[in-house]
């Protein structure tokens, strides 16, 4: 079996003549008879000829290619962003009167969709802890529950969900199961593997890893899920551009090397916050005494450099500014994932219902880049000392 490491690398290169697919930027595809014409688009399938550009054309196909040579399934479907990827994967199956049961710790704007649209087409949406086990998600199951997302680890707080056991009962229930996959990437969990339906990716974070590009992709197990996303997008004009698209084959070549880095930095500075006076804990499942630790161990093959941590007192806004402002490596920022390291304060009131945040002291989200360690833990050491106090 060919490896991770070689499909990246190789997988679904569509040119013959170059060793990079160049951006195909054209809307138009050329028919060079009326049957041709006629022909194009009457079959529903992922290795059908091009119609038009916004449906798939040479670039999209070569990264959804790579995608699926990665996460296995039928087909991947790409899209303009990571939220429209959701989006769309929920709006495909969803309808009026239907129930979602959607993780407490999905992805800030993935909330803000359920809340403000799903709600208001009829979907009802429950929220539930992201360390239910799979016999408590049995329990909240009823007869009109369509689909249960998943994000694992969870967005900020980083909960690994017990993914294989909660998919296994929602198959038993005929219920869907989609998860946001983003932090593990397509090389660290394989959700379809573990009986996930659909897995989704932000590309715009690890896999195009240089904070230049927006893209999101689903790897779908089934043709017939495929179908139905494929529908959607068709119908709603969900796209992903030829150039971004481009930057996600291109950063999925060096995926594997990238992501080795982050996780070796990662654990570096996380392990030097773990031991700081100043530091409460540090939530990061690749460090052993994470509470997620064991889980992490079990399903994931890997961690990325994304973690937070928690302060071991309140701090005035003032004091927070002083650490944050003179960080010379750390910007603000919201994204993750790519080659700079990054600063962003979390927000958990109000962005969690079924588990509400008791925290008080602040906490940071840090994405660790590909900067030496001993350079970004000097930054640090540097904001601690002005901390004062
Ligand atoms: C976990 C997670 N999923 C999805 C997204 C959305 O990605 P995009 O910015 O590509 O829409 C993000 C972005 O931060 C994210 O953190």
């Amino acid at each position: 079996m060919t490896h991770d490491q070689t499909k990246l690398v190789h997988a679904a290169r569509k040119s013959a003549e170059a060793s990079n697919t160049p951006v195909h930027r054209s809307s138009t595809v050329l028919f060079h008879s009326l049957e041709e014409f006629h022909a194009a688009g009457k079959e529903w399938g992922k290795d059908e000829p091009y119609v038009y550009g916004r449906i798939s054309n040479p670039n999209s196909r070569e990264f959804e290619d790579a995608i699926t040579a990665l996460e296995g399934g039928y087909g991947a479907i790409s899209f303009c962003s990571g939220l429209s990827a959701i989006s769309c994967c929920l709006l495909a199956f969803l309808s009026s009167g239907d129930h979602l049961l959607m993780v407490d710790t999905v992805y800030g704007p993935t909330r803000r969709f359920c809340d403000n649209h799903l709600k208001r087409l009829g979907v009802g949406v429950e929220y539930y802890d992201p360390l239910l086990s799979a016999d408590e998600v049995r329990k909240r199951i009823q007869a009109n529950t369509r689909a249960i997302f998943l994000e694992s680890p969870g967005s900020q707080t980083f909960e690994i969900q017990d993914v294989p056991a909660i998919a296994a009962v929602a198959r038993e229930h005929g219920v869907l199961t989609m998860i946001d996959n983003t932090w593990a990437t397509p090389l660290y969990f394989k959700p379809l593997a573990h009986g996930v339906n659909i897995s989704i990716h932000s590309a715009t974070k690890y896999i195009a890893g240089h904070s230049d590009c927006s893209l999101g992709v689903a790897a779908i197990e089934t043709k017939e899920l495929w179908s139905r996303i494929k529908r959607l997008t068709n119908d709603n004009g969900s796209c992903a551009a030829p150039d971004q698209l481009y930057l996600g084959i291109r950063g999925l070549r060096t995926l594997d090397v990238r992501l080795k880095r982050h996780h070796e930095n990662a654990l570096r500075v996380a392990e030097w916050l773990k031991g700081r006076k100043e530091v409460a804990r540090v939530l990061y499942p690749a460090l052993p005494n994470d509470p997620s630790h064991g889980l992490w161990k079990r399903d994931f093959t890997g961690a990325n450099g994304l973690f937070s941590f928690e302060f071991a007192e309140a701090l005035s806004d003032e004091r927070l500014a002083a650490f944050l402002d003179g960080l010379e490596y750390f910007p603000l920022g919201y994204s993750w994932g790519g080659d700079k390291s990054l600063a962003m304060p979390c927000h958990l009131k109000g962005e969690r219902t079924a588990t509400p945040w008791e925290g008080t002291n602040p906490m940071l989200r840090l994405s660790i880049g590909l900067e030496h360690p001993d350079d970004l833990i000097a930054d640090l050491t540097g904001a601690f000392g002005r901390l004062g106090g």
